[in-house]
């Protein structure tokens, strides 16, 4: 049995997960946390969904063997393929990025005009838009894929006119009035916020899902009884390559100093 004090688990492609790791920190200052980015094998965004499931389900048996208590799939992508399968297999709860991103999305809008913005996988799966009409079956959601925001933001391109360039071809299909909300359904696009903030407009909201997932995880932790008694947290980071680029960068990520990654190698 694994303990109230034990470790969340989280994951993700590679680094972009640790939105949802500093969030969890703030919202939940006493749980621990081991988190593991897939960065041997990032980017998932482009990949199928068997890969994704097959990348996936390593991944959560590495954590459980690390005797987490909850696993937090922080991977907009990995959510969007196999967060059922994880949760048939997993005897602790898995708590995914896309249905509190889909909540905050609909209290959040006026009148139901939702844009979806993510990686190929994500925006061809329609899980946002599968969870958004769940809850607000008037709603009308427009989708569209980003790839190119995820490098830019690996190479710490934020605030860039090649990054606003870009930005506005991908969302020109948003403007004009077309939405009022629109969804950041990808771990890297909250760093963008700004540009896409400007090139959107600012009368329309938008949504990072990481408060709201971590909102979620503290819920859950406590309708089943799982929240840390002490206040002794500790954070544990691990990649699967190059953990040296993980601690260079993922600061930014997590908003605050990382010390230590570990290497640990899963699968092919
Ligand atoms: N973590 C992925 C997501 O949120 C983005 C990066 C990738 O493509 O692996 O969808």
């Amino acid at each position: 049995m694994t303990g109230s004090n034990a470790p969340i688990g989280v994951f993700d492609s590679g680094l972009g997960g640790l939105t949802v790791v500093r969030e969890l920190i703030r919202q939940l200052p006493n749980e621990s946390i081991v988190y593991f980015g897939d960065t041997a094998r990032v980017p998932y965004g482009p990949k199928g969904e068997e890969t994704i499931i097959r990348y996936s389900q390593d991944i959560a048996t590495f954590l459980r063997k690390q005797g987490v208590k909850a696993i937090v799939v922080a991977c907009n992508t990995a959510t969007a393929h196999a967060l059922p399968t994880l949760r048939a297999e997993q005897d602790v709860p898995v708590i995914g990025v896309i249905e509190p991103g889909a909540r905050a999305a609909v209290a959040a809008s006026r009148d139901g005009r939702i844009g979806v913005i993510g990686t190929r996988g994500t925006i061809r799966s329609r899980a946002y838009d599968k969870a958004i009409t769940a809850l607000e079956p008037g709603a009308t959601v427009t989708a569209a894929a980003c790839p190119l925001f995820v490098p830019l933001v690996e190479e710490g391109w934020l605030d860039s006119e090649p990054t606003r360039i870009v930005a506005r071809g991908y969302l020109e299909p948003f403007t004009h009035g077309k939405i009022d909300t629109l969804v950041l359904g990808c771990t890297h696009y909250p760093l963008l916020k700004t540009v896409i903030g400007e090139t959107i407009g600012r009368d329309v909201r938008l949504i990072d899902s990481a408060q709201e997932t971590a909102a979620e995880t503290g819920r859950v932790l406590r309708e089943q009884g799982l929240q840390a008694t002490g206040s002794d947290a500790r954070y544990r980071f691990v990649a699967s390559d190059d953990p040296e680029q993980f601690l260079a960068v993922g600061q930014r990520f997590l908003g605050a100093p990382l010390e230590r990654v570990e290497l640990v190698t899963l699968g092919v």
